[in-house]
């Protein structure tokens, strides 16, 4: 059985589909209609290689607006407004004032990727692309569905609708108010958005609506946790480009590249992981929420940092390649967010000798990006990385998605205000002395452990074929995946060609 091609059941897209060629050929004739050009994998990488009439034309794009151009901002080069490419993505590095230890801990910003201020567009991205050039998606046929806790689902929806066809989200009706408002304002039909039942960890009542939706042929499920595309997508984008910021942060203060952080929700970005571990031998990290400790402690329940943790192992986690595992409190992230976002809170970090200017861009961290960042603190103190070590990290969305959840935890954490005293309190219980005690170093027994609980999801109710299952547990099953990006990038330059689209 090949990893790359379709003969086994898994969502790896490396050849075309033998019963492709009618979906391609509408495909090719929708986005020359729409106008419609795929920027390649190697451009969305290296966004320098974008031809200068395309970054030209951008200019005049609005980064929220659903124009195919924006297709061209799927990185993380761009400014905060929108121009760009940038050289180096935009990226801090918190200070030990505020982690408490002298490992550099380094962060990308995604909420500068266009049309939902968060990376998991370019998840989407990589899922339809694949699809779209091996003749898996008719977009004149076809509806998308995009089952996700909701930043998924928006840069689905965001690129159905650039590509003139239906996308359908699905998600946990528990998520958070922003994401439901621009979704209203996104899609045209109102039954396109599905509201599942539970909150965010409530995954498995997603995957019963897609099963349900399957049914219809028209339906294609873009299964952010099980396509592979979405692994490779992060491997080459968002490896490389955090690879850029490790090489800017180093080029003045060398460093060693000791780690890379990331909650995992489908584990896409923990592909990124796989790419800097091959590249400079970094460790990868893998992070939950507390109150659901999955890969911890097999353990179940329900919390608040919105993306992540979903009380399932996803099929295209690389587990038995994660170094360590970490649990995060959501009340630790809950309550940091409201003192990276409040007067009192920002006082408090200048008094502990934080920089206003770096604790002003604090803000850009939604939930899970400050859990990144204490599991990075984590990760150094459980390993005693030094200042000679840089552990790179991502901020996948900004605070500004979570504005409605600040104000529940400001009127059930703080109902008596939130005032110095009380964001001094803030600072020391979840940044004061960051714990180990939930983290996990991955031996052999602990990958397979991780591993193997991942059986019950995908073999057991989703009936995946246990020999497909069985070939994620061998890394050769994973740099077998690694020609992919080539492949794909042959496939849309000659998908651009056909349709004849062009910016310029
Ligand atoms: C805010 C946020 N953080 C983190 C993640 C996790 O990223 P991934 O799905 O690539 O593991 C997601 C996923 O949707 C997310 O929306």
């Amino acid at each position: 059985m090949s990893s790359t091609g379709s003969e086994s059941g898994l969502a790896v897209f490396g050849d075309f589909a033998p019963d492709g060629q009618g979906a391609y050929d509408n495909a090719v004739t929708r986005f020359r209609e729409n106008n419609i050009v795929l920027p390649t994998f190697g451009q969305l990488r290296d966004p320098s290689t974008i031809p200068g009439s395309i970054i030209d034309s951008l200019a005049e794009v609005d980064r929220n607006a659903a124009d195919p151009r924006n297709l061209f901002r799927v990185h993380w080069f761009n400014a905060l407004d929108g121009s760009g490419p940038l050289d180096v993505p935009d990226h801090v590095e918190l200070p030990p004032e505020l982690t408490g230890v002298d490992a550099r801990i380094v962060l990308a910003f995604g909420n500068r990727f266009p049309m939902i201020a968060a990376h998991k567009v370019l998840a989407a991205y990589a899922c339809l692309a694949a699809r779209l050039v091996t003749g898996r998606f008719d977009p004149t046929v076809h509806r998308a569905i995009w089952p996700s806790t909701g930043n998924y689902a928006r840069g689905g929806i965001a690129i159905s609708k650039i590509m003139g066809c239906r996308g359908v989200a699905v998600l946990p009706e528990g998520m958070s108010r922003e994401r439901f408002e621009w979704l209203d304002r996104w899609i045209d039909h109102p039954d396109d958005v599905i509201r599942t039942h539970g909150t965010e960890a409530n995954v498995k009542e997603i995957y019963d609506e897609c099963m349900r939706l399957e049914q219809d042929p028209t339906n294609v499920i873009l299964n952010q946790f099980s396509e592979f595309s979405n692994h490779m997508g992060h491997y080459a984008v968002t490896g490389a480009a955090l690879e850029r910021v490790y090489q800017h942060v180093t080029a003045d203060r060398p460093g060693t590249l000791a780690a890379f952080v990331s909650a995992s929700g489908s584990a896409g970005t923990l592909g990124a992981g796989d790419y800097l571990k091959d590249e400079h031998g970094a460790r990868i990290v893998a992070v939950e929420a507390l109150e659901v400790p999955t890969m911890l402690y097999n353990g179940f329940g329900d919390h608040n940092i919105q993306g992540i943790g979903d009380k399932h192992i996803p099929l295209i986690h690389n587990v038995t390649n994660t170094d360590m595992i970490v649990g995060i409190s959501d009340k630790s992230t809950d309550e940091l967010d409201v003192l990276f976002n409040t007067p009192a809170g920002l006082r408090v970090l200048e008094e502990r000798g934080i920089d206003p200017a770096l604790a002003a861009t604090l803000t850009h961290m939604g939930y899970s990006s400050i859990c990144n960042t204490l599991a990075a603190v984590t990760a150094a103190k459980k390993w005693g990385l030094g200042s000679d070590d840089v552990i790179v990290s991502v901020a996948t969305d900004g605070s500004e998605l979570y504005d409605s959840e600040r104000e529940k935890v400001m009127s059930s954490h703080f109902s008596g205000g939130f005032d110095d005293r009380e964001a001094a309190q803030v600072f020391d219980e979840h940044l004061g002395d960051v714990g180990t005690t939930h983290a996990i170093e991955m031996g052999p027994v602990e990958r397979d452990r991780v591993f193997n609980l991942g059986y019950f999801t995908w073999v057991e109710q989703l009936g995946l074929d246990i020999d497909d299952f069985e070939m994620r547990r061998d890394q050769s099953f994973w740099s077998g995946l690694r020609p992919l990006i080539g492949q794909w990038d042959e496939m849309i330059e000659e998908f651009n060609t056909a349709t004849g689209a062009s910016h310029g």
